[in-house]
């Protein structure tokens, strides 16, 4: 049976156990939460003036990458919503509007100018830095976000980091060892502590499978036994802010679900 855990969560990250699936599932999740679960991101703008050093492309670029706070219940994807319109409407699109000038000597733009239709859609964060304008220089434009997939374009990716490891495993033969801490200095996770006369493994879950503390043991075989569960796996997700991490999570989940019912509908058909 698949048991997932939730071991340890932030605002932005997640940690998880599963256990009882196998590399192919915890793949596919990664996989669906790095290039299907829909987020908001700036895909089209209309730059009215620009004065600054950063050509309109580099400006349009940055608007692109800013990651933006996604309410995914409201909002249709441009493909699948009814108006079908290239330039998209209130279902399928945010307008936000950047107009800043540097009225007197430096001014940075930030993310936090920009300013939204919708207050549920804005950067995530209002401190990231678009562009430096000098005295006299100024940026107006309107930026249009709309839904995308991680597929088509990183900018619509929702997370910063999504990986696994299998579930390290580690003993430490009592016989062999002579407590010389030899893996305890090697290890860069400090997974091992010694107790007394004795190596004691701590933080398991720390441990990258580097091989290194097998490696600096001069006993052999090694006093350090390392292997992994197969079946178990360590699973962190950082989200971009643009939804929550529970979310991600839920929506993968349901992607899964949505083409496993598909792909049986459609061997149903060819049967
Ligand atoms: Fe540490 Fe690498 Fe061993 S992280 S526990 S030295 S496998």
């Amino acid at each position: 049976m698949v048991e997932i855990e939730v071991v340890d969560k932030t605002d932005n990250t997640i940690r998880l156990f599963i256990r009882g699936v196998d590399v192919s599932f915890v793949n596919t999740l990664r996989r669906l939460i790095l290039t299907e679960i829909p987020s908001m991101a700036v895909d089209d703008v209309v730059i009215l003036e620009n004065s600054s050093v950063l050509n309109d492309e580099i400006l349009v670029h940055r608007l692109g990458l800013t990651p933006l706070t996604t309410d995914l219940d409201s909002y249709n994807l441009p493909e699948e919503c009814p108006c079908q319109s290239e330039f998209g409407c209130n279902l399928c699109r945010v307008a936000l509007a950047l107009n800043v000038e540097a009225v007197e000597g430096t001014r940075t733009v930030y993310s936090g100018d920009l300013v939204s239709e919708n207050p549920d859609v804005k950067p995530v964060s209002d401190r990231i830095c678009i562009v430096k304008l000098v005295q006299d220089q100024k940026v107006k434009l309107e930026a249009y976000a709309r839904l995308g997939k991680g597929k088509v374009h990183a900018k619509w990716q929702p997370v910063s980091m999504c990986a696994y490891k299998f579930f390290p495993q580690i003993k430490i033969d009592g016989k062999l060892c002579d407590a010389c801490e030899d893996c305890v200095k090697v290890c860069p996770k400090a997974v091992f502590v010694k107790v007394g006369d004795k190596i004691e493994v701590r933080n398991v879950t720390d441990c990258t499978l580097c091989e290194d503390c097998m490696d600096a043991c001069a006993k052999d075989p090694s006093a350090v036994e390392l292997t992994w569960d197969k079946n178990a796996f360590i699973f962190d997700i950082e989200s971009t802010g643009a939804l929550p991490v529970e979310r991600l999570v839920r929506e993968s989940l349901n992607i899964l679900d949505k083409k496993l019912k598909s792909f049986l509908k459609n061997l149903k058909k060819v049967k």
